[in-house]
């Protein structure tokens, strides 16, 4: 029987407990595959297969970071926000930001990597996140659009990963889930107002919808044909729909939503099609997407350099938290003794 899962294996076995070895990963496979075959959710001390627990922290990782550096574009106009209304209201949402962050961190962290290594991977530039946070948030009216689409398409892409088969990341969608909604909202808001106040300030809304329409949309990824990732992740039940699928339905939802903000969406093909009942939009550009993803979006380089000090300044913070953990099981020595 050979051994599948090297993770469970420890070097140096002697050929008996390579067979016991070989035993636990045929039974965590079988138990795996009834798992997945009933839709019910896989725990961290299951058996899981290699490369189901690399998948799964390769996507859950990059969801973590991509909640960080989304806090840059919006924490930039903080200090501008029109009202001290729309400023607590900003400061709430990317502070949610953050807290998303911290329950996808933790969720990563159960399947076997530190949270210190998927930082360092970060700021150490190996690692990817949501190419939409590299382009710049030039006025107010951004907050609207960010808040409405890129919150929206991320809504559209979370709620059904609240059924992914692994139990920590589904348990933490369900929580960003309901901020989401929030976020999404109060993005609407602010286009909303600024639709309804004078014409430059419809203007710079409409601008905002144009410049973020686009990014919005390959937030889901690239077409289905060429998702290398998609399929498997599907299978394991973590995603539950394609990303055409999924983007589909959201065009779907901006279409109804645009004409109440009395704007418009930048894409004069959008059309239902009535054969296949789904949303169809224009083409968009494939290869800025990779040029983004690459590194070689508007903000990448600012991005990373935002975050890279943000660990430094906070470095007295994680000393002192560990000063003190450390002091409080010394404690707990002092006491059992
Ligand atoms: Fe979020
Ligand atoms: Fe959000």
């Amino acid at each position: 029987m050979a051994v599948q899962n090297l993770q469970s294996v420890p070097a140096e076995l002697s050929p008996e407990e390579l067979e016991a070895a070989a035993q636990r990963d045929a039974d965590g496979q079988a138990n795996f595959d009834r798992v997945m075959a009933e839709d019910s959710r896989i725990e961290p001390r299951d058996w899981m297969p290699a490369d189901y627990r690399k998948s799964l922290l390769r996507q859950i990782s990059q969801h973590a970071h991509s909640e960080i550096i989304g806090m840059q574009p919006e924490a930039n106009w903080i200090s501008r926000a029109p009202s001290l209304k729309r400023k607590a209201i900003l400061m709430a949402k990317v502070q949610d930001e953050a807290g998303h962050g911290l329950y996808l961190y933790s969720a990563a962290e159960t399947l076997g990597q530190s949270r210190d290594e998927m930082m360092d991977a970060l700021i150490a530039g190996k690692a990817r996140y949501s190419s939409i946070f590299n382009y710049p948030a030039r006025t107010w009216a951004d907050m609207g659009a960010i808040g409405w689409l890129v919150d929206g398409a991320a809504i559209c892409n979370q709620v059904p990963l609240c059924r992914a088969s692994y139990g920590p990341y589904g348990r933490a969608m369900v929580r960003v889930c309901k901020e989401e909604s929030f976020h999404q909202r109060q993005g609407f808001e602010i286009l909303l107002e600024l639709a309804n106040g004078t014409a430059e300030q419809k203007q710079m809304a409409q601008d905002a919808v144009n410049r973020w329409y686009a990014p919005a949309l390959m937030m889901f990824g690239p077409p289905d044909d060429d998702s290398p990732n998609s399929r498997e992740s599907m299978a394991w039940n973590i995603k539950r729909f394609s990303n055409d699928e999924l983007r589909s339905r959201f065009v779907g939802m901006m279409v109804e939503q645009v004409r109440v903000l009395g704007l418009t969406l930048p894409d004069s093909e959008i059309r239902f099609n009535e054969d296949t009942k789904k949303w169809e939009h224009g083409p968009l550009d494939w290869n800025e997407f990779k040029e983004v993803l690459a590194g070689r979006g508007p903000c990448n380089a600012q991005r990373l350099e935002r975050r890279r000090e943000a660990h430094d300044d906070g470095a007295w913070v994680r000393e002192s938290a560990a000063a003190y953990a450390a002091k409080q099981v010394n404690k707990q020595k002092e006491y059992a003794a």
